[in-house]
């Protein structure tokens, strides 16, 4: 089975990122050939100048490889180290009704949220496809946001495939993964964690900002006696995603009983998170002190996975009379 998912290095990752693809990632590489890369071609869309851009590349690859991506399991690359991407890309762009891309959510958020509604926005979720289908995948770990462009990939894919195929499957159609438990993390203010909502909790941060953050989780104002409902409380579900089926029970107990104030929900919180994300931590110093490790990984990443695209677009190319 091959899995392959990407994150776009647009910033600082946060405990959305990390429970919603990272971790699944993380846990499948044991499943089957994995494929993880760092989407700069896309991170375009988002980071206008090339300083960010390329210190964004080595922070994300610096955070994966630190939260357990096994490079020894996983091929690890940069996107734009494997530029049939984009070639693909502007094949399947061919095949790609209008209809299809002015469907997608992701573009009307972005524009909405006052991103320049531009052509690398609006057809990115054709080097979306580009990227899954070069890699023949079969499973996809995403976050729920993301599902809908796995759905637009199988739509591409088949269009391809009815046009060029005859019948044959030239380009494999792949299925989405996605955490019931874990689709949408909940950001400080209750809507879905995102760096463009400005309410994420950043895996890699000291101490002192980590509390600021986990203090500034925003709360209802039922007093402190009543009995509450821990299932509408977004401080609960992100107290949840780091406990053990125990604790969470025992605190789900006390929200309802009433008499629990949500200062020491928060302190129980941060607790937790600073203490999960500790071998991390650890492991993300280390790797620091030596970046050298970091560029071979993906360096090697990228001859691996540039050898799986070379197949896949030899017989594309065949297949459009190209060649
Ligand atoms: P952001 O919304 O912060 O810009 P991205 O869109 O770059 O995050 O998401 C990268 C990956 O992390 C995607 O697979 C996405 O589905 C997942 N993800 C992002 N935010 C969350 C969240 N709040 N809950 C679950 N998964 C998330
Ligand atoms: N669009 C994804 C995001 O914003 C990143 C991404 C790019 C991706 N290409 C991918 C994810 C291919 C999975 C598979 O999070």
């Amino acid at each position: 089975m091959r899995i392959l998912s990407g994150i776009q290095p647009s910033g600082a990752l946060h405990i959305g990122n990390y429970f919603g693809m990272m971790k699944p990632a993380i846990e499948l590489q044991a499943r089957g050939e994995a494929f993880y890369f760092i989407a700069d071609y896309h991170a375009l869309t988002s980071v206008g100048d090339a300083i960010s851009l390329r210190q964004n590349v080595l922070d994300v690859a610096l955070d994966f490889l630190a939260c357990g991506l096994d490079p020894a399991r996983a091929v690890f690359f940069r996107q734009s180290d494997v530029p049939q991407h984009t070639e693909l890309a502007w094949i399947l762009s061919n095949v790609t009704p209008m209809s299809l891309l002015e469907k997608c959510h992701s573009y009307k958020d972005k524009t909405a949220k006052g991103i320049a509604p531009n052509h690398g926005l609006f057809a990115y979720p054709v080097l979306m496809a580009a990227d899954i289908l070069i890699y023949r995948s079969d499973l996809v770990p995403v976050g729920q946001d993301q599902k809908q462009h796995v759905e637009v990939t199988r739509d591409i894919a088949i269009k391809f495939n009815q046009q060029y195929g005859g019948g044959a499957e030239l380009l494999k159609l792949p299925e989405p993964e996605i955490r019931d438990n874990v689709a949408t993390v909940p950001g400080l203010d209750g809507q879905k964690m995102s760096k463009s909502y400005n309410n994420t909790i950043e895996i890699f941060t000291d101490e002192k900002a980590l509390k600021k953050k986990v203090m500034n989780i925003v709360t209802d104002s039922v007093p402190m006696e009543s009995p509450k409902d821990p299932d509408k409380s977004h401080l609960y579900a992100l107290y949840k995603l780091f406990a053990t089926p125990a604790e969470a029970a025992e605190m789900a107990e006390r929200f309802r009983k009433g008499g629990l104030g949500y200062g020491e929900v928060k302190k129980a919180l941060l607790q937790k998170i600073w203490a999960y994300f500790a071998p991390a931590r650890e492991k993300r110093q280390e790797l620091m002190k030596n970046m050298d490790v970091v560029h071979n990984v993906l360096r090697h990443g990228a001859e691996r996975a540039r050898a799986e695209a070379d197949k896949t677009m030899a017989a594309v190319r065949q297949a459009v009379g190209l060649r």
